[in-house]
């Protein structure tokens, strides 16, 4: 059973890096390593001695991340760093958080050396279920989180009571949340039985579906997310499995438009 009033342990955070943490410009790096002016680092990567995952660039304002092999001549100037989008299927009474004090949490689930750089993208409550995304790519994460990015997340949801026909016009009009002073964003409620809905949201805000269904008189017993943007949770993906997204689905996740 989902508890809406239950209290989920707050010792762990995940965290995403910011962008300037995440891009930098190849020139900068490049003077940075050889204690160079950038115009001399300009003249190097035009004269063809820089390579950026193997390939010569000629351009000063590439960018760079974390996860792009540079190389100067022979030298290593950056060791490119494995880049990780993971899917799961969560359990319920598994935390999402990368540790917590009390309880067991999704990385825990994870057998990879380096689970330990990866933060989760878009959480979910610790008694709900479904698709949960992880990665150690800040930049992905941001882009796919972004409020404005309107990437559609689906769930399907059961209650205890019968849900409101007049919640569908409810959900689409969206709510005011004072205590963050905020109205949630119109959001499609599709009844599916008498306890039991479709949702899509374009946004994620602590506890939205609950509390959205509390305002329509409504307990949610059950919530299980389907899907993210174009990626649905695979049928053959049980309980506490995960796996590695192919690059197609790492692309397609933040694209919203079709
Ligand atoms: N909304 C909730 O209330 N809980 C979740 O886990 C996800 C969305």
């Amino acid at each position: 059973m989902v508890g809406n009033k239950r209290k989920i342990s707050r010792n762990s955070f995940t965290r995403r890096p910011s962008d300037a943490e995440c891009r930098v410009k190849l020139d900068r790096l490049i003077a940075k390593h050889r204690s160079l002016g950038r115009s001399e680092a300009h003249r190097l990567i035009a004269a063809g001695c820089v390579r950026v995952n193997g390939e010569v660039v000629l351009g000063n304002q590439h960018e760079v991340d974390r996860f792009t092999q540079v190389e100067l001549e022979a030298e290593v100037v950056q060791q490119a760093e494995r880049a990780l989008y993971l899917m799961m299927h969560k359990p319920g009474g598994v935390v999402s958080a990368t540790v917590d004090a009390e309880h067991q949490t999704v990385i825990d689930l994870i057998d990879d050396p380096d689970k330990h750089t990866l933060h989760i993208a878009g959480r979910l409550d610790r008694w709900s279920t479904g698709l949960l995304l992880l990665t150690n790519d800040g930049r992905w994460s941001k882009q796919l989180m972004d409020a404005q990015s309107k990437v559609p997340k689906t769930y399907i949801v059961e209650t205890d009571a019968p849900i409101p026909s007049d919640a569908v016009a409810a959900f689409e009009r969206g709510f005011h949340f004072a205590a963050e002073g905020i109205t949630t964003l119109p959001s499609e409620l599709v009844i599916l039985s008498e306890r039991r809905a479709r949702v899509t949201l374009h946004e994620g805000r602590h506890h939205q579906i609950k509390r959205m269904f509390g305002r329509v008189g409504c307990f949610v017993t059950a919530l299980h997310r389907e899907s993210i943007g174009r990626l649905t949770l695979p049928e053959d993906l049980a309980a506490g499995q995960w796996r590695a997204l192919m690059a197609e689905e790492v692309k397609d996740v933040i694209r919203v438009t079709p």
